[in-house]
C-alpha cells in the first residue's frame, strides 16, 4: 500500500500568492474523503498537489513509498471535464491499460468488466469524444476502474449530471471503494457529501480549517466557517472571517439590513 500520504507543512504559490497555506494533514488507508470548501478554497490545487501534478513550493508531500508499490503508477484522478482520446471508448480505457502497462492479452476482460461496471458496454465502439457530458464521466471512471488504483482522487465527478446519472456514479463510486480503492473527493453537493463521507476535509482560501470524521463534522463542526459553510452562510464575497464576526444590524422598515 502506498499511503498514507503525507502533507507536511506545505505551501503552493504562483506569481508571489500563495494559494495554499501551511497545510498538514495524512490521508491513512481505508476511508472515503470529501473535500468541501466554497468556490476558489484550494480544492482543485490540493488534489494536484496530491496526485503529483503540481509541486509545492515550500514543505514536503510524501507517500509511504517503494514498500507498498509505486505512488505514480498506483494512483489515478478523475478530472471534472475529462480529456478523452479521439478514439472509441473501449479503446480509451485500452490506452489507460497500455500506460499502465497491464499485459495485453488481460485487456478484453478488464475493459468489459469495467464499460459493463459503468453501464457503458453498449457504447464500446462508439468514439468517446460524441459521448454525453455524463456518458464520457462515467467513461473516465471506466478508466479508473480499469486500473484498479490504490487511490482515486476525484474532482467534482457528479457537477454536470442529472440525478439518476449522479446516483449510477455515486454507486460507481461505493463499488470501486468496495474494491479497496481509497476514495479521495471534492464536491460541491452536500448531501452527496453527506452520503458519501467517511471523512470531510475543509478548506478555506487556501488553508485547511478542519478535518474530522464525517459524523463529528456534520453533527457538530469545530471551525465557525466551517459551521457557516454547511448552514450556506459562507460569504465569499467578503473577507475572511469578517462576515462572521460582523453583528447582524437592525432590519430597516424595508427588511434592509438584514443578514442575509
Ligand atoms: N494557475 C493559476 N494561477 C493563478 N491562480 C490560480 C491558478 N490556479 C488556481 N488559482 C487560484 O487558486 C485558488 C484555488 O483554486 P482551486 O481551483 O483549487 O479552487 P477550488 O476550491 O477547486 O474551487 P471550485 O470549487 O470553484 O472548483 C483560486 O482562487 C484560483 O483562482
Ligand atoms: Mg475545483
Amino acid at each position: 500500500m502506498i499511503l498514507p500520504l503525507t502533507f507536511r507543512d506545505v505551501s503552493f504559490e504562483i506569481g508571489g500568492t500563495r494559494l495554499i497555506k501551511d497545510l498538514n494533514c495524512t490521508l491513512e488507508a481505508g476511508p472515503r474523503t470529501m473535500i468541501l470548501g466554497a468556490n476558489g478554497a484550494g480544492k482543485s490545487l490540493f488534489l494536484r498537489l496530491c496526485h503529483g501534478l503540481l509541486e509545492p513550493s515550500a514543505g514536503r508531500i510524501s507517500w509511504r513509498g517503494a514498500k507498498g508499490g509505486d505512488p505514480r503508477r498506483d494512483q489515478a484522478m478523475v478530472f471534472q471535464h475529462p480529456v478523452m482520446l479521439r478514439r472509441s471508448a473501449a479503446a480509451n480505457v485500452a490506452y489507460a491499460l497500455k500506460l499502465k502497462r497491464t499485459p495485453q492479452a488481460d485487456w478484453p476482460a478488464i475493459i468489459d468488466d469495467a464499460l459493463s461496471h459503468t453501464g457503458l458496454r453498449r457504447l464500446s465502439l462508439t468514439p468517446a469524444r460524441v459521448l454525453s457530458i455524463g456518458e464520457q464521466q462515467k467513461l473516465a471512471l471506466a478508466r479508473a476502474w480499469a486500473l484498479k488504483p490504490q487511490v482515486l482522487f476525484l474532482d467534482e465527478p457528479t457537477a454536470s449530471l442529472d440525478p439518476a446519472s449522479t446516483h449510477a456514479v455515486e454507486e460507481i463510486i461505493n463499488a470501486i471503494h468496495g474494491q479497496g480503492t481509497r476514495i479521495v473527493m471534492t464536491t460541491h453537493d452536500l448531501a452527496q457529501a453527506r452520503r458519501l463521507a467517511d471523512e470531510v476535509m475543509f478548506l478555506n482560501r487556501g488553508r485547511l480549517l478542519e478535518m474530522a470524521p464525517a459524523d463529528r463534522f456534520f453533527k457538530q463542526p469545530e471551525n465557525d466557517l466551517a459551521r457557516a459553510f454547511l448552514k450556506g452562510d459562507l460569504l465569499w464575497w467578503r473577507r475572511g472571517r469578517d462576515n462572521l464576526k460582523r453583528k447582524p444590524s437592525k432590519p430597516g422598515p424595508n427588511g434592509e439590513g438584514q443578514r442575509r
